[in-house]
């Protein structure tokens, strides 16, 4: 009878559902996890042999009054704050409202790989938000599904124009890295690309085989090849891998000092030294999808590796 309880104690739940959040734990290792939060679908952890992979502020609300402030928080259907006043998305706030709306976890949806789904339509979304939207016109489904493996922890996004409306979008993976330490870091496979640097307003093409961080830093790298992988690198090694699927874009951020100050859920002040964002997406134009039609894209993070270094040839 003993023996029996301790062989139960030692098997591993591989799903874990409470009333806010879903944990999924690898079956042969109990140290690999990850942690979604409901509100959001946000991922708010992902230890990786005990190692605790992404960044969360201690300043973070995870209590669904405001987005996460860390971990990979999801960016549908505007990137950033639209201009544009003809456009559908420009009443919307910044980034949109997946990464504050309260999605359905839908389930397991393979026990190997360990993959479970998350949905989103416009009945989760809060409805003052959601008239934001083409005055409340459009349907969809979005459904997320998150796969946990060894080393590696792949998000999906499929969208599906569900209504007789054609609508625009923008997707985007917001993630949050965690790194011993920023001025130690760098980033590779962004050279010959071209980006549009936020702070500069700037259109030019990225020249350094590595990227570096010694200041504020919020550029949007464009129309990168997906065979392209960027590799965050630390002290000459590589941390993470971080891979795309028909996501075109990818944003690199660090908000450094002045700006973390004056981001009240970001704690601590110090904490942008231990944090990169890498966010993959479509961003630099919209996704078009006409009634009935489908899209996905991926983010593909995993661990360790060698250093791969890849520029375009003249
Ligand atoms: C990044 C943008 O993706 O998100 C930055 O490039 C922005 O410009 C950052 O500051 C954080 O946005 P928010 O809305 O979470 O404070």
């Amino acid at each position: 009878m003993l023996l029996v309880t301790t062989q139960l104690a030692q098997l591993v739940m591989p799903i874990e559902e409470t009333d806010t959040q879903v944990i999924l734990t690898h079956p042969s290792d109990p140290s690999t996890s990850v942690t979604i939060l409901k509100y959001g679908a946000t991922v708010i952890s992902w230890k990786q042999q005990g190692t605790e992979r992404l960044w969360v502020s201690e300043g973070a609300k995870l209590d669904g009054s405001k987005p996460v402030r860390g971990g990979v928080p999801l960016v549908f259907p505007v990137f950033g704050k639209q201009k544009k006043e003809s456009h559908p998305t420009f009443k919307l706030p910044q980034h949109g409202f997946a990464r504050n709306s309260t999605w359905e976890f839908l389930g397991q949806t393979k026990e190997l790989p360990l993959s479970v789904q998350f949905g989103l339509g416009p009945e989760q979304v809060d409805p003052e938000l959601y008239k934001l939207w083409g005055e409340g016109k459009y349907d969809f489904t979005l459904i997320l599904n998150i796969v946990l493996e060894a080393d590696k922890l792949t998000t999906t996004i499929e969208v599906e124009n569900t209504g007789s409306h054609t609508f625009e979008f923008n997707w985007l993976f917001h993630t949050y890295f965690r790194i011993p330490d920023i001025t130690d870091t760098l980033v590779n496979n962004l050279v010959d690309q071209k980006c549009f640097d936020q702070l500069l307003a700037e259109e030019y093409v990225e020249k350094s085989p590595v990227v570096s961080f010694h200041e504020e830093f919020d550029r949007i790298y464009k129309n990168i090849p997906t065979d392209k992988t960027f590799q965050i690198i630390e002290f000459g090694k590589v941390l993470v891998n971080v891979e795309r699927d028909n996501l075109k874009d990818t944003v690199v951020w660090n908000p450094w000092i002045k700006k973390s100050e004056g981001m009240a859920d970001f704690l601590p002040k110090s904490g942008y030294l231990n944090m990169l964002c890498i966010e993959p997406g479509n961003v630099s134009d919209f996704v078009s999808l006409t009634n009935g039609e489908k899209w996905q894209g991926s983010q593909i993070l995993s661990i360790g590796g060698e250093i791969k270094i890849q520029s375009n040839i003249y």
